[in-house]
């Protein structure tokens, strides 16, 4: 293989990093540079912190910081977390580098230049009260599938549905609350229309991941051409003279990838086209699901309009962790951290835990007691006892020094030819990006030679039969040091202990994976057990944790009392009559009869219901609400409408004939 180099998504730097984002991209591409390295592949695994975009400034609006400030804090923040799991990069930079800036302002000129890029007038908010059109996050309003009043201008949060800020219904400004007005701006276009037939063609030769290869198809049927510009003071600027351009900064999603680019050439200032430019460089995105679109159809259609770079080779996207069968939410604080985790458990067993729920395909569920069960048995009972046992036999019957074997028997070959059905299949799973199945394979290993070695019974050998002692030792040593090797990128910094233990120089894949009968007569160093089992105790703790954490979800969706419900009067009422509000597009006057007296509401359900349709229908009124002066009527009363799929209106109404004034209890 010649160069690969693999990214990571950058993660925003607007929080700490949780056990989502490890299992999602950073764990996987890790163990895979690392396995790469050691298979002594030219691999160098990049990645940064994402420092632009609303994601950015509306978090530092909440932390009442400034961007730059909040940038700061986080960039660290997520290196120590890194760091602290042995997440390695052989770079980590970060958007707001120059040399990002640099290289995204060129980007941008290149396509320009290239005619990829067009000027276009569009429709955006604009906020009367701050002077300045706003960005889709800082939009909020309802959502138009499920009525959720506190839609984000990109996404609903609740339906999880994509959103543009126009469809969203009563949009106002997601920082003040003020209500928005529609204006002409000007935005810059990417003209990704036209790279439909090449992205279609390019994406159908993939042998990616199933899921993630339909889903780019399927975007790819719809494609569009998408602004790349966005009304905000922080950001790489639109590097255009035009007075147009004053206020206007790079899309976040336009900048971040080309930042995989600008972190490779602040690495390798001079070889860093080696890795872009080379027909013959693999190029490995790993990413988490909602990233998809943007790494295998936008920033594809981005290279080939650029026309210097290598497209992605693969781009290996993970599905979500659940935990204990909810979302994690950074927002709303549900979540592992990955600092507290480390520091419960340490660095590997985290990482094993972790390792063994990888979204390879589906959505997986992180279970703590399942995860450290698990973790408790394979990697502590099965590898670290294997380790143990082979070390301490050796130190307590043979001086410490590794014997020399005498003639093999049927059942030492045999462990032997298992190892290397073991070793190729591992290989074959991980070049896959197949990490559980990897994971499996080592601790197949390890469990095979813990059975060989009490089958043997060493303990009984050294007295009956020394020389067959002396054979199984050497055969279990060989065994542990391929064994080992399977489970070094997965728990690195352990094996890399163990091997100083076993007096193994750290060498290539290939060689710790074969027997060494030059190891014999090595003299191995004193040991400590490699791991110890999280207790009981600590996963009820977690278990309890995450308990209160759930709760506090719970409880930030405000719940009201009954006393506070019954507050609100609602009565059934009759429709006398209804008329359309000149010059509105959906309000209805109605009168409506509600037992005791005759009341005049204003509705916005035109858009659905003929006035005329409306007449002697019972409807549900809310009674008591203070009286409001719409266009000019006063209304007095709200009737009760759910939305449909479109976000039309659809009244509710009884079930069966009730009389008009009928309390709803
Ligand atoms: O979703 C995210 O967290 C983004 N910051 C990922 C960016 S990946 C890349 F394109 F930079
Ligand atoms: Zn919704």
């Amino acid at each position: 293989m010649k160069k690969v180099l693999i990214t990571s998504a950058l993660p925003y730097a607007n929080g700490p990093i949780h056990i989502g984002h490890i299992a999602g991209a950073y764990l996987p591409a890790d163990i895979f540079t690392r396995f790469l390295k050691f298979k002594g592949v030219d691999a160098i695994h990049i990645c940064g912190t994402d420092e632009h975009g609303v994601a950015i400034t509306l978090a530092a609006y909440k932390e009442g910081i400034s961007p730059k400030k909040l940038v700061d804090k986080y960039h660290e923040i997520i290196k120590r977390d890194f760091r602290s799991i042995g997440v390695e990069f052989d770079h980590f930079s970060r958007t707001t580098s120059r040399t990002h800036y640099m290289i995204a302002r060129e980007f941008f000129l290149k396509l320009y230049k290239n005619g990829h890029l067009e000027k276009r007038t569009t429709k955006q908010y604009f906020s009367p009260k701050e002077n300045k059109f706003l960005p889709d996050r800082y939009i909020i309003g309802t959502c138009p599938y499920c009525g959720y009043e506190e839609a984000r201008g990109d996404q609903c949060e609740k339906c999880g549905r994509q959103l543009e800020p126009l469809e969203l219904k009563n949009p106002r400004s997601a920082l003040t609350g003020v209500s928005l007005e529609l204006k002409e701006t000007v935005h810059w276009f990417f003209k990704l229309s036209s790279f439909k037939d090449k992205l279609e063609e390019w994406l159908k030769r993939k042998n990616w991941k199933p899921f993630v290869k339909e889903f780019s198809l399927s975007w790819v049927k719809e494609l569009q051409d998408r602004p790349i510009t966005r009304d905000l003071d922080w950001g790489v600027p639109v590097p255009l003279d035009d007075p147009d351009a004053a206020g206007k900064v790079l899309y976040v999603w336009f900048d971040a990838p080309i930042g995989y680019i600008s972190a490779t050439v602040e690495y390798l200032p001079s070889e860093w086209e080696e890795y872009w430019k080379d027909k013959d460089t693999t190029l490995v995105h790993f990413i988490g699901k909602d990233n998809i679109v943007f790494h295998t159809v936008v920033w594809p259609a981005m290279l080939m309009a650029h026309g210097d770079y290598i497209l992605p080779t693969d781009v290996p996207a993970n599905a979500f962790l659940n935990l204990m069968g909810r979302k994690l939410s950074t927002s709303r604080g549900y979540a592992i951290w990955i600092d507290e985790l480390v520091k419960s458990v340490g660095q590997d067993i985290a990482r094993y835990s972790i390792a063994l729920y990888i979204p390879e395909k589906d959505d997986t569920d992180f279970n703590v007691v399942d995860a450290f069960s698990r973790t408790n048995a394979e990697l502590v009972d099965s590898f670290g006892n294997l380790a143990q046992r082979v070390l301490t036999f050796i130190r307590r019957y043979f001086g410490g020094k590794v014997p020399h074997p005498k003639s093999l028997s049927s059942e030492d070959e045999s462990i032997f030819n298992f190892a290397r059905m073991k070793v190729q299949s591992y290989e074959n799973n991980l070049l896959k990006y197949n990490f559980r199945l990897a994971l499996k394979d080592a601790v197949e290993l390890s469990n095979e030679a813990n059975r060989y070695f009490e089958h043997q019974r060493p303990w009984k050998l050294v007295k009956e039969s020394p020389e067959r002692a002396e054979t199984v030792l050497y055969v279990a040593y060989q065994v542990l040091k391929i064994t080992s090797a399977l489970f070094y990128p997965f728990v690195p910094s352990s094996v890399k202990t163990l091997w100083d233990y076993m007096n193994i120089k750290e060498g290539k894949f290939d060689d710790m994976v074969e027997v060494s009968p030059e190891l014999s007569g090595v003299e191995i160093k004193d040991s400590k057990p490699l791991y110890r089992k999280v207790d009981d105790k600590v996963i009820r703790e977690w278990v309890k944790i995450l308990e209160e954490r759930a709760e506090g979800l719970e409880s930030k969706e405000k719940r009201i009392s009954i006393d506070e419900f019954r507050k609100v009067k609602l009565v059934i009422a009759k429709v006398l009559k209804a008329e359309k509000i000149k010059n509105t597009d959906r309000l209805l006057k109605l009168e409506v009869d509600i037992g005791d007296n005759i009341r005049t509401i204003v509705a916005g359900i035109g858009d659905k219901y003929e006035p005329e349709h409306l007449i002697g229908k019972k409807i549900v009124l809310v009674k008591n609400l203070e009286k409001k002066r719409i266009r000019g009527v006063e209304s007095d009363g709200m009737l009760l409408a759910a939305s449909d799929k479109d976000g039309k209106p659809v009244l509710l109404v009884p079930d069966e004939d009730v009389p008009e004034g009928s309390e709803i209890t």
